[in-house]
């Protein structure tokens, strides 16, 4: 007798298999037993008839608790009425470790409650399947960047510089000098991409930022792929092509998790198809005063949640928005050729009110203008001579972008808020567990 996978229940329809497996919900009655069991690949149904087994093993299955864990042995059925298409018919069962008093039950618990249990909560049917989405997103994103040529180039977690600005940074000590946790891999990226042509990076970003919205961590994963001689339209087709790929691999892969969160693959399928709508920064300003509902609305402001959230639902496709004033960008940008106030870069903001999930940009070039930028940004000089050797010895056009995981997670999943798209939540007031 093989012990299996309850993934792989439907290779072995009417054999007789061995599942090490959880409870997590059970209901009885004289004659026969549902165990509700999850093995971590799925979820799925044990049922026990008394008159087909011991009288131990129908004493076993009518006591064991929520969480206890076990070995069942039994034969796979085809189960139509689940979500999932099969069960086991269980023969007997081998009691492993004991569980007393969980503390999740099965109804409805607060949020708070939720997060100071999350160790235990991860193992509910929801957070199962976000965490497998999330999963099948960085295995995807693998996929994708070695298919296009990147080389993975790893960015380093403690830094000495600030790219997207001094407010929001965590501060450390590195021996007897200042150091700060990385808030963007970009710049390292910067210089990959001079050394291998197409690079990307996946780490943890940092940011101290005393926002508590539905869409900001402390701490998030960052995917940042950066490419030497290239132009922003080209990044920005990468950038779409990207994005329907993860969307499609998770409609070919993630199927049972989908229907296990109600997700309609329906309204995910739009999103694979290209391109995406591109607008202007001006233009988003103009659709957003004709609105009416956004009155602090004008020209050379950054949109907050609510503006974002309007014209990511004016859409029904993700849409860049492009060319963002100067004043509200980081420094390294491309300024635009023909206009002062704007830089050439583009957001792409996720439908159905998710918001931004890219930041990116072409960068500039010219080691004058960057160094007169970096100044104004009230940031040193000496920190940014490297960064600076990049324009002085064979500069390129070159292109970049990020996408915040857990902001493509939350949308692809449908979550309402984005502590759920990361297995430890990092927010402003937890730290715990
Ligand atoms: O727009 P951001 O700040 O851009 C950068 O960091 C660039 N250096 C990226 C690049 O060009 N290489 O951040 C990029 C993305 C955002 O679009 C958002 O998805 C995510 O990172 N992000 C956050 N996600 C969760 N919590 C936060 N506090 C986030 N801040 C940014
Ligand atoms: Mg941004």
């Amino acid at each position: 007798m093989e012990t299996i996978s309850i993934i792989d229940a439907k290779k072995h329809v009417n054999e007789k298999v061995k599942i090490g497996v959880w409870l997590t919900n059970k209901r009885s009655s004289g004659k026969i037993a549902f165990l509700q069991l999850r093995d971590g690949t799925a979820f799925f149904q044990g049922v026990v008839v008394k008159n087909n087994v011991t009288a131990e093993t129908f004493a076993l299955a009518k006591e064991v608790r929520q969480e206890e864990s076990m070995y069942v042995t039994g034969t796979i059925h085809e189960d139509t009425r689940s979500h999932f298409g099969y069960e086991i018919e269980i023969e007997a069962i081998e009691p492993v470790g004991t569980s007393k008093d969980y503390p999740i039950a099965p109804k409805e618990h607060g949020t708070d409650f939720l997060m100071d249990h999350r160790h235990l909560w991860l193992r509910s049917k929801r957070q199962f399947a976000i965490m497998k989405i999330r999963s099948e997103i960085i295995r995807a994103t693998y996929e994708f960047f070695h298919k296009e040529g990147f080389v993975k180039f790893d960015a380093p977690i403690l830094t000495g510089s600030a790219p997207e600005g001094t407010t929001e940074l965590f501060h450390t000590e590195y021996f007897d000098r200042d150091a700060y946790l990385s808030q963007s891999g970009q710049l390292y990226e910067e210089a990959g991409a001079m050394a291998y042509g197409k690079v990307f990076s996946f780490g943890p970003t940092f940011r101290a930022e005393k926002s508590k919205t539905r869409r900001h961590l402390i701490e998030f994963w960052m995917i940042e792929p950066e490419m030497a001689f290239m132009h922003q339209e080209e990044s920005l087709e990468i950038q779409e092509r990207y994005i329907a790929f993860l969307v499609q691999n998770v409609l070919d892969n993630c199927q049972y998790e989908l229907k296990l969160l109600g997700r309609d693959p329906q309204v995910l399928q739009r999103y694979t198809e290209l391109p995406y709508p591109r607008i202007s920064y001006d233009e988003a300003i103009e659709l957003l005063q004709k609105a009416g509902d956004f009155p602090d609305v004008k020209w050379g402001k950054d949109f907050g949640s609510p503006e974002e959230t309007y014209l990511a639902e004016h859409f029904s496709k993700p849409v860049f928005v492009l060319n963002y004033p100067k004043a509200i960008k980081p420094f390294y940008m491309k300024p635009h050729p023909t206009r002062e106030d704007v830089v050439i870069c583009a957001d792409l903001l996720a439908p159905e009110g998710y918001g931004e999930i890219i930041g990116g940009s072409e960068r500039a070039t010219d080691p004058a203008y960057l160094e007169a930028q970096i100044e104004k940004a009230g940031l040193d000089k000496a920190d940014y001579q490297w960064y600076l050797d990049l324009r002085r010895y064979g500069s390129v056009p070159h292109s970049g972008f990020g996408l915040g995981l857990e902001r493509a997670v939350t949308w692809i999943t449908g979550e309402d808020h984005i502590r759920e798209a990361i297995p430890f939540p990092r927010l402003l007031n937890r730290i715990y567990p």
